[in-house]
Formats: C-alpha cells, structure tokens, sequence
C-alpha cells in the first residue's frame, strides 16, 4: 500500500489505488450483479461476460445443429487438453503436463494411488492437520487400500513429520493453500526436502490456480490437482485439472482405466493401453457444456502476469487486515490468517462467535463472502473483478452490521445447507 501508514485510510485512499491499478480493466470482462460486492470467487468464481456468448454457441450451434458431428468439427474431443494447456501456463508448467478432468476428488485418487505404485514399500502419507475434508478422506482411503498410514500434522511440525518418516515417506501431499485460514506452504522447501528423501511430493492447487504465480516445474513438484471453478473462473461444479511431471508421464499407473485414457480410444479393444501422455488421466466422455465454459473462461487470463496478478491479491488483503483493525476493533473479531501477504494466499479469515450470522447480515446487504464452521468468516480477493474501494466498502458494511447490531436477528441465525 503506497499511502502513509500512520494516517487513518479513507475512501479516496481506496479509490486511488484502483486508479493507479493495471488490472482494473479486467473488472469489464465479468458479468457481476449491480450493487453486488462479490468476496467469494475463493469459493465460485464470478462469470466472465464472454461464457455466456460462448455458452449459447455451444448449445444451439454446436450441440443443437452440429450434434455428434460436433465432437470433431467444434473440437470438443481435444478440449481437455487445451483447457489443460491454458491451466498449465498459469501454474507453471509445460502444456502437454496438465489436463482438465473430473473433479479435484477424483484427481487426487488418481495420483496419490499412482503416486504409492511409484514408491511401493514405503508406508507413510504425510498431510497436514487441517487440510480441506476431501483430500484427507481420500487420502485415508488410499492408504487403507494399500496398507499405508496417512499421518497428519500442524503446518508448523510437517517438516520434522517428513524427517522423522525417513525413507518409509512415500508421499507429501499437501494443498498449498489452507481452505480455511488462507496460510501459504512453501511448495518448493517441502518438495525438496520429501524428494530427498525419496517420496513424492503432491500439490492440491485448489486455492492457487489462478490467483498465485504457482510454479510447479520450478519446485520439481510431482503431481498437482485443482479446481476449475474457484480463481479459474469455470462455473459451478466446473471440472477439475491434474499435472503429472514430465518425467513420470510415461510410468504413471493410473487406477481408474477408463476408453478416454487408452492410448486408442476408438481403437475399442478389449485390452487397455494406458495413453503415453497426460490423457492417460482422463477416464470417460468430458462433460463438455462445463468443460467448453472453462475453456473460455480461461482466455480472460491471456496475457495476465500471474505475478502481478498475486501482488494484487496480496495488495486486497493487506487492506482488508487494515481496514479491518481501524473500523472493527471493537467488535471481537480475530485474525484467522496470516498478516504477512507473502504467508497468505488471495483470501483473509476473520474469526468471530457470531461468524454464521455476521455473514448472514452481510450478504444480505450485498457483501458476499463466505462463513466455514465453526467461526470463521472467509473473505476472497479475487484481484481480475475485486477493487480496492470495494474492500473499503465491505469493510464499511461490516462495520454497520456491527455498529447497529443488525446480525442479531433468528434469520440469521438460522443455518442453511450450503454455508
Ligand atoms: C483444497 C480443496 N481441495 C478440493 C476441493 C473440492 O474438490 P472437488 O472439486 O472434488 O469438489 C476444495 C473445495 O473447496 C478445496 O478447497
């Protein structure tokens, strides 16, 4: 934040900053509601103006008219691979190396049950304590089906866990960004220190891709999964990515041997021949509405320096904490996320009592964020549509809810299915 740090910050201060910005333009490129201050594109990202367009050529054109001669002439049948390239630029990796596929679960399954083949007589699966439920279910459920143990630990015990487990550490699977509270892993010491003992390393990238100037092939990461529909801006439920290093292309045993992973699908032989490449993760007919959505949604990130791209997330954040100290401190909020933007994804988390209704109350007036049991209150900057005078108001509108006590009501209160 270039303002002085000893004065209190104002509006103008805010507005300033998103006319110094050169990623402010991006805000034109999504189709946010009027009124609407969108803090949750950790969560679902918002949609960019040009999928809607996309969306009705696929449909009425390529589905409706085209039918099944479209699998060929639209190039639906390469769109995981091109969706998987366009990722792959933004994570730091080469294009054959990542593929859209499947959700982020099933990715995972992929590559850890690969990934313990590779290392076979190993025994142990470090995580960390914490980690998002789905990569701790499945990897439990890896490791009792190859008589491994899954050991988990606090971010700050991983590297003496990893030590200790010596050369019975098969695998390092870690996602580098907390769900919850935001911290960061350093994908790079980690990596080195498990590989050298031997293991491999596996990133989830759900809370990366997309926000953080990832770089997979610069930390000699093994495998990587991640979501589509967070940062990457593919719509509900979009399909998930996986990269597999080069070098373990071509000996990658993977579990779930499906027609779209045969070296030759429409070859239809009874016997399966895993593709050579990265399509080998792939397992059956691609989802293609969602999939074609991604795709496009991706372009929107042509020619975005992820590096800047990261410097505006933490910028976003590094306001909100402020912001959030100057007009709040008497209110009972906690910081649940690091204050160091280089330890800090592109999201804050504010703990609170209250967390559940507090966001309620927000929502409700047009801030919207998230809330995850049990107090916390997620806040995701999203630096292609979130602006600087858009955390000011956030923070402003908190401050009312909290001022006037405007949360304390049995609607707010009351839980819904989807927090
Ligand atoms: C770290 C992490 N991994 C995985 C997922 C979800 O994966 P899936 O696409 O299988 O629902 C999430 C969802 O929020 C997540 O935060």
């Amino acid at each position: 934040m270039s303002t002085n740090p000893t004065l209190p910050l104002t509006r103008a201060d805010a507005q300033a900053m998103d006319a110094a910005d050169p990623l402010a333009r991006y805000r034109a490129e999504f189709s946010l509601p009027d009124g609407i201050i969108y803090l949750d594109g950790n969560s679902l990202g918002a949609l960019p103006r040009r999928v809607s367009g996309r969306m009705r050529t696929v449909v009425d054109a390529e589905w409706g008219q085209g039918l099944i001669r479209s699998w060929n002439d639209a190039g639906w049948y390469k769109a995981p691979q091109r969706a998987g390239a366009a990722i792959a630029r933004l994570v730091g990796a080469d294009a054959d190396e990542v593929i859209v596929c499947d959700s982020t679960s099933v990715n995972l399954y992929k590559v850890l049950m690969g990934a313990l083949r590779m290392r076979a007589g190993r025994r142990i699966v470090i995580s960390e304590r914490g980690n998002f439920p789905t990569d701790v279910y499945v990897s439990a459920r890896v490791a009792e089906q190859t008589g491994c143990e899954l050991r988990t630990f606090d971010p700050a015990d991983i590297p003496a866990a990893i030590a200790e487990a010596g050369d019975d550490l098969a695998v390092l699977h870690l996602t580098q960004v907390n769900y919850k509270t935001g911290a960061v892993h350093d994908m790079a010491a980690l990596t080195a220190q498990a590989q050298a003992q031997g293991a491999l390393a596996i990133w989830d990238l759900a809370h990366s891709a997309g926000t953080l100037a990832v770089d997979l092939n610069g930390c000699r990461a093994d495998f990587a999964v991640g979501c589509g529909y967070k940062y990457l801006n593919g719509g509900p439920g979009a399909p998930a990515f996986v990269f597999v290093a080069r070098r373990h292309l071509d000996t990658l045993w993977q579990p779930i041997a499906g027609w779209h992973g045969h070296a030759s699908p429409f070859g239809f032989t009874e016997d399966f021949a895993a593709d050579p490449g990265i399509a080998r993760m792939l397992v059956g007919t691609a989802p293609q509405l969602s999939l074609l959505a991604l795709e496009e949604a991706l372009t929107v990130f042509d020619g975005i320096d992820m590096a800047a791209l990261r410097r505006k997330g933490q910028a976003l954040g590094d306001l909100f904490i402020r912001l959030v100290d100057q007009e709040l401190s008497a209110h009972g909020f906690g910081l649940a996320s690091p204050r160091d933007a280089d330890a800090r994804g592109s999201q804050v988390s504010l703990t609170h009592p209250q967390g559940y209704a507090i966001m309620q109350a927000i929502i409700d007036r047009g801030t919207i964020g998230d809330f995850r049991a049990p107090d916390i209150l997620r806040f995701g900057f999203a630096g292609l549509y979130v602006g600087y005078a858009d955390v000011w108001d956030a923070v402003a509108i908190l401050r009312e809810v909290m001022d006037t006590g405007a949360w304390d009501t049995a609607d707010y209160r009351a839980v819904k299915a989807v927090t």
